[in-house]
């Protein structure tokens, strides 16, 4: 394998710890395998980049401790900085230095990506119809339509912010609270929620029909797939899982209180042998469409987490795609069988990517 001329920065979300940022023991283990592979890594944040000198503030992971050090830009990016509001200028700028390769292009929010997806003719029977909320006009003509919906932000992830509104005989509104706090109320009349929803909901919000995506004991669940870049560059899944919220709940996000189980046993308890085939097909038909097509409408890509939903008739939905998925599922199923390869395959495909530079450089 070729050694990488120069180093694999980790870009990071700045925060107020010691080392700076979040993901550490992932970082970590990035570092340490880097190092096998011929890669040096260092993570590094997107305020922390001198563009006189052409060097930022790297930490460095030495003898399980973080160094921190000035050292020189980077070659290649694996950027896993979540806070795009505050920190995406940065990165932009970062992007116009010609000598670094980003292994991905972060995707946008919601919407855009819905509007990505909903070019591919395959890939629309399993979208949600999907809106965004211009006014309250927007949520009581979709409450005519459907009853109950769910109301999500377009930015948000882990499961914050996102609601279901039902509003039939009972008018109520149940989710989780921009901290990610379960809550739940119930209102007198349409109006009475309709008037609250106006205060509680800000920014932009995307609305879907509600989807029974829950066990008949009431946990909702979905299933994330991981799917990968390998070392030759191709796409690859990693891993499946189930993640199941609390029951009750309406969100499956692990942060929320969720568990991961075995995707195989879960489903099994639920569907029968002939359906489950069907759901399965319907799954790698997604797992197999969706990387090449959503990078050929938005940039390189280096692995994506997918969403899917299934409802008690064994609907399958795609429910949302992360390009900077969490890994905690696949540590917690199979007895993490498939945890070292998600976390090694990004570095995997680094090289991949450090091969071609170098063939294209000499
Ligand atoms: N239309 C829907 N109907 C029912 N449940 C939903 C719907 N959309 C999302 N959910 C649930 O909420 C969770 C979080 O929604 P998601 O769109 O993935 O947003 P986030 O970016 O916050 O993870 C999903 O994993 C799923 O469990
Ligand atoms: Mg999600």
């Amino acid at each position: 394998m070729n050694k990488l001329q120069g180093y694999l920065g980790i870009l990071a979300t700045p925060i107020k710890t010691s080392p700076p940022f979040p993901e550490k023991a992932f970082y970590a283990y990035l570092s340490a395998a880097g190092k096998n592979l011929g890669i040096p890594v260092y993570v590094f944040l997107p305020n922390q980049v001198d563009y006189t000198t052409k060097t930022v503030i790297g930490y460095l992971y030495r003898n399980k401790t973080w160094v921190k050090k000035k050292l020189p830009f980077p070659t290649l990016v694996y950027d896993r900085c979540s806070n795009r509001k505050v920190y995406g200028k940065y990165i932009r700028k970062i992007k116009t230095i010609p000598s670094i390769t980003f292994l991905a292009h972060v995707l946008p929010g919601k919407w855009q990506n819905h509007q990505n997806l909903i070019q591919h003719p395959g890939l629309i029977p399993y979208l949600p119809a999907t809106e965004v909320i211009q006014s309250m006009e927007t949520v009581k003509r979709w409450l005519d339509d459907y009853g109950s919906v769910v109301i999500k932000p377009v930015q948000n992830s882990l499961g914050v912010g996102v609601i279901k509104v039902t509003s039939l005989v009972s008018h109520t509104v149940e989710g989780r609270d921009m901290k990610n706090k379960i809550f739940h109320k119930n209102f007198s009349s349409r109006t009475a929620l309709i008037k609250w929803l106006k205060e509680a909901i800000s920014g932009n919000n995307l609305i879907q029909p509600y989807l029974d995506l829950s066990t008949p004991e009431g946990d909702p669940f979905d299933l994330r797939v991981l799917v990968q870049k390998n070392e030759t560059g191709r796409w690859q899944e990693t891993a499946r899982a189930i993640r199941a919220g609390v029951c009750g709940g309406l969100t499956s996000n692990l942060c929320g209180g969720g568990k991961a189980y075995s995707a195989d046993a879960f489903l099994q308890k639920y569907f029968p042998e002939e359906q489950l085939v069907t759901i399965h097909q319907n799954i790698d038909y997604l797992v197999q469409e969706i990387p090449p097509f959503i990078e050929s409408k938005h940039g390189r890509l280096a692995e994506l987490g997918i969403d899917i939903g299934i409802d008690k008739k064994g609907n399958v939905w795609l429910i949302e795609i992360n390009s900077k998925p969490g890994r905690a599922s696949f540590r917690k199923v199979d007895g993490g069988a498939f945890y070292n390869k998600a976390r090694l395959n990004p570095l995997k495909y680094a090289s991949y990517l450090a091969r071609r530079r170098a063939a294209e450089r000499s």
